[in-house]
């Protein structure tokens, strides 16, 4: 079948570790089932497995790819949750299950034409969605869920503030955060991402590092080292920064241990969410009709060009992929 895949690492120039051709069919395997992909979508972290960050040399060629609808034979067209479980007997919230990966990461991921998941591991796709924007909704926009209605502790009327405007998970927050009834803010490198995230629902945006005229309940994090300071310097004492990602580096030159600690800040990191969560973002997006921000659709067999777009930060939103 055809995929796309990291048949190498190469930590600067991501898009030489790429591969599209040819990969064999996921094997069948007890309590896993196969299923036609309708539908894909990149992801940052798909940048970083070209780069060869969680991935380990004997895990080559990998199939890159978290987000998916797939097509069963019985359900139709279902929204894929893409974290495996990965300790035996493992009942509670599958993110804290510590030996958890993400598909693409242990198993093969969704750039293919097919995949392999557990049985079950999917929900139902939101009738008003194409595949395409389905398939945001299992990696970026169940982050963001996870970011903004567990662990940021704001409620309608609260403002936050969102690091970058154009991202898939930056998007999906602005786009979640408006519908629920949350004042939004973002700051972005870039003017004209600034305007599009007014379209999507942000209140006001800010150039990036931007003094703001009112402290902040929450801020919600993706892009680690570049942003660190200025978040904790608008955060409000008491607030909360939520953070996912770290896309500039994990390495702030200042921690801002003192500030945290004076001004008594919660500093909570988010990954991915559950099935529950999954579902509950699906039954939101039918019930207010949102639409995920798709920036473009690439078929698979453009997957560099796609991924290329992705490393260039030039989009607003998700990009897709159909195979
Ligand atoms: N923990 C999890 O479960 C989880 C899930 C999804 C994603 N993530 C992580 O979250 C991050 C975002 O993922 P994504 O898929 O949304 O990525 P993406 O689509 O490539 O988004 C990149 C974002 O970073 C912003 N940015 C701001 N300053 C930057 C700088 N100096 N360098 C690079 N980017 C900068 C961009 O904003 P402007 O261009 O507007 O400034 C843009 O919003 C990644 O690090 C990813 O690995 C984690």
């Amino acid at each position: 079948m055809l995929a796309a895949y990291a048949a190498r690492f190469s930590p600067d120039r991501p898009l030489d570790a790429l591969e599209v051709g040819e990969r064999p069919a996921p094997a069948a395997q007890e309590g896993w089932v196969s299923l036609p992909v309708v539908a894909a979508g990149l992801n940052h972290h798909d940048l970083w497995s070209l780069r060869g960050v969680g991935l380990r040399p004997e895990q080559l060629p990998m199939i890159l790819g978290c987000d998916a609808v797939v097509r069963h034979p019985e359900e139709g067209e279902v929204v894929l949750l893409p974290v495996i479980p990965g300790t035996p007997g493992w009942t509670g919230d599958i993110t804290l299950d510590p030996r958890r990966s993400l598909l693409s990461e242990l198993h093969q991921g969704t750039l293919a034409e097919q995949v392999s998941v557990p049985e079950g591991s999917w929900v139902a796709k939101p009738d008003h969605l194409s595949a395409v924007e389905a398939a945001a909704l299992s990696t970026a926009w169940l982050t963001a869920y996870r970011m903004l209605f567990r662990n940021a502790d704001v409620r309608p009327g609260d403002l936050v503030l969102v690091q970058g405007a154009g991202g898939g998970v930056a998007t999906a927050l602005i786009q979640l955060a408006s519908a629920a009834g949350l004042r939004v803010w973002v700051t972005s490198r870039d003017e004209t991402k600034l305007e599009r995230a007014r379209e999507l629902g942000a209140e006001r945006g800010f150039e990036a590092g931007a003094r703001l005229p009112e402290k902040v309940d929450a801020v919600l994090e993706t892009v680690g080292a570049a942003t660190w300071s200025h978040s904790v310097n608008v955060l409000r004492p008491g607030g909360t920064i939520v953070i996912c990602g770290a896309t500039s580096g994990d390495a702030p030159a200042k921690a801002e241990l003192t500030k945290i600690f004076f001004r008594q800040l919660r500093v909570v990191g988010s990954t991915m969410g559950t099935k529950e969560e999954l579902r509950a973002l699906c039954s939101f997006v039918s019930t207010t009709g949102l639409r995920p921000r798709i920036d473009s659709t690439y078929p698979l067999t453009r997957a560099r060009e796609a991924l290329a777009k992705m490393e260039s930060g030039e989009l607003v939103g998700k990009i897709g992929i159909t195979p």
